[in-house]
């Protein structure tokens, strides 16, 4: 630490303010920082400079620099100038939302000469399955008949006949010994996942809404742009494998001053991007507590069918809905769809499940807000969520994603980069970089080295969520991360392993 004065803004107009507080931050990030601080910045620099520069992302990066009270007299500097520089840029009053961290990823990939398709990449970033065929899986139409009525628009919640599939695939996988089953007035029909969760932020009134993190990057975004609620997040970390036990459940919700806090609670169950999963019993004790404390309890189901926990009963695919008691009373939402679990991320097919009363709010808002899922490719849903085709797929989804998972754990090992807390689910792996060298145990810049060697993956922060840029992502706890898809078929994650390979060997790690 220096003792260097640096200038202090001076009366003035306000861009005369901003820029010498810009001037005097720029300062203080490179003289008055502690020492660790000043030197991840210098050597992770060329990476981070890449993320300020893309578009949508200056201001998360700027947490980078800056300490906490500086960031927010700058933000709040930028908001006062933000309509000005609208109208320099020609966008007035429109701005710019970050690009999520996969598209980000992507962008930096093509930067540095990857193409979709080319055969000598290894894109680890993918967060889609593969949609090809795979051993014992069910077939999936190539082409699909249409009749004049699929021209029409579908209704806003979806046709019925697949609201009512959808319905009998939960009671027959989940529901067989309850009386209370759900109907097809359970079910909404959305076009995708992202647009169930905007119909289900846009139906949240005003509302205190926990999440915990690492999160699904798209819910930064969507926790933002909604401004009735206001979202609160609780980081998880490796010390407690990135769990959620019902008692921190019931602590998130009860203990932070008034009584009970949180209204909501929102989260990925199996996670993206850590791959854990909360089941059986405990998940059980999350469906009870939200019944006892009148909580909503959003979960997005998106991997239930990518389950890795028991080999002997293949096939068994994880919901909320197995123990909820009375369909139209538990406040449980659940989200799902054909995107992951019958790997048709094209197809732009998805569903929420929950009581009749919250079907409702999410018909009206996607009356405003999209207008409904594709007609006929509704139509053509129905038949592979027969229970028995269903089945059938996820045992060979669980077959042959086992394999790959099995496949790369394996390598990461012998590439010592041994994955201490390895995925139960999900087609993720949230890889601890701690044992690299500097600076390569960042993740950006570990990342940034990666596609050198043409592999793809995504640095850890993207998922340290921030709405509203509340908090300071330069004490992020996920910086050291990277997350890892084996979504790709085989040979492509052979390809991307061996050019990890080839960085280790670069870096001098392991020789
Ligand atoms: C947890 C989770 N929910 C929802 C989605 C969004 O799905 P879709 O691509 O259908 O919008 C994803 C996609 O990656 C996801 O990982």
């Amino acid at each position: 630490m220096t003792n260097t004065k640096a200038p202090t803004p001076q009366p003035g107009t306000l861009r005369q303010w901003t820029n010498a507080l810009i001037s005097r931050v720029h300062h203080v990030a490179t003289t008055e920082q502690p020492q660790t601080h000043q030197r991840t910045e210098r050597d992770y620099e060329d990476a981070h400079k890449h993320l300020r520069s893309s578009k949508g992302h200056a201001k998360r990066e700027q947490s980078f620099l800056f300490d906490q009270a500086t960031t927010a007299k700058f933000n709040a500097l930028v908001l006062q100038e933000h309509s000005r520089d609208c109208d320099e840029m020609g966008t007035p009053g429109f701005d710019h939302p970050p690009t999520t961290g996969v598209i980000y990823v992507m962008d930096r990939a093509t930067a540095k000469g990857w193409t979709y398709g080319d055969k000598t990449w290894g894109n680890f970033g993918q967060g889609a399955p593969e949609v090809g065929p795979i051993p014992d899986a069910i077939e999936r139409p190539l082409s699909i008949s249409m009749e004049l009525d699929e021209f029409e628009y579908a209704p806003v919640a979806g046709i019925k006949s697949l609201r009512q599939a959808v319905a009998n695939l939960y009671n027959v996988r989940y529901r067989e010994n309850k009386e209370s089953k759900y109907t097809w007035e359970n079910v909404c029909i959305v076009p995708g996942g992202r647009a169930g969760l905007t119909r289900i932020a846009a139906s949240i009134g005003d509302a205190n809404v926990g999440f915990f993190l690492p999160e699904y990057t798209a819910y930064e975004a969507l926790l933002t742009i909604f401004k009735r609620f206001v979202p609160i997040p609780t980081p998880l970390d490796k010390d407690t494998n990135y769990h959620i036990t019902p008692q921190r459940l019931y602590r998130e919700i009860h203990d932070r001053g008034e009584r009970p806090c949180l209204q909501v609670v929102v989260a990925s169950n199996p996670s993206n991007p850590t791959g854990q999963l909360i089941e059986g019993e405990q998940l059980e004790k999350w469906v009870d507590i939200a019944r006892t404390t009148k909580t909503t309890m959003v979960l997005d189901e998106f991997y239930s069918s990518y389950i890795y926990t028991h080999p002997e009963n293949l096939g068994k695919t994880v919901s909320s809905a197995e123990f909820v008691d009375d369909v139209n009373v538990d406040p449980i939402v659940i989200l799902d769809g054909m995107t992951k679990n019958f790997r048709l991320p094209g197809w732009r097919v998805c569903w929420i499940v929950g009581p009749k009363e919250y079907i409702s709010s999410m018909a009206s808002s996607g009356s405003f807000l999209e207008g409904g899922a594709n007609h006929p490719l509704q139509k053509a849903a129905i038949p592979l969520l027969k229970p028995s085709n269903a089945f059938q797929d996820a045992c060979a989804l669980q077959t042959h994603f086992a394999m790959k998972r099995h496949y790369v754990l394996e390598r990461l090992d012998q590439l010592n980069l041994t994955v201490e807390i390895p995925p139960k689910a999900t087609f993720y792996i949230w890889l601890d970089l701690a044992a690299l060298p500097e600076p390569y145990c960042n993740g950006l810049t570990f990342f940034e080295a990666c596609l050198d060697e043409k592999m793809i993956c995504v640095p850890g922060i993207f998922f340290d969520i921030n709405p509203g840029r509340r908090r300071d992502l330069a004490r992020s706890p996920y910086q050291g991360f990277v997350r890892l898809s084996f979504g790709p078929p085989l040979d492509e994650l052979k390809t991307g392993l061996d050019g990890l390979e080839r960085l280790l060997k670069k870096i001098g790690y392991n020789s």
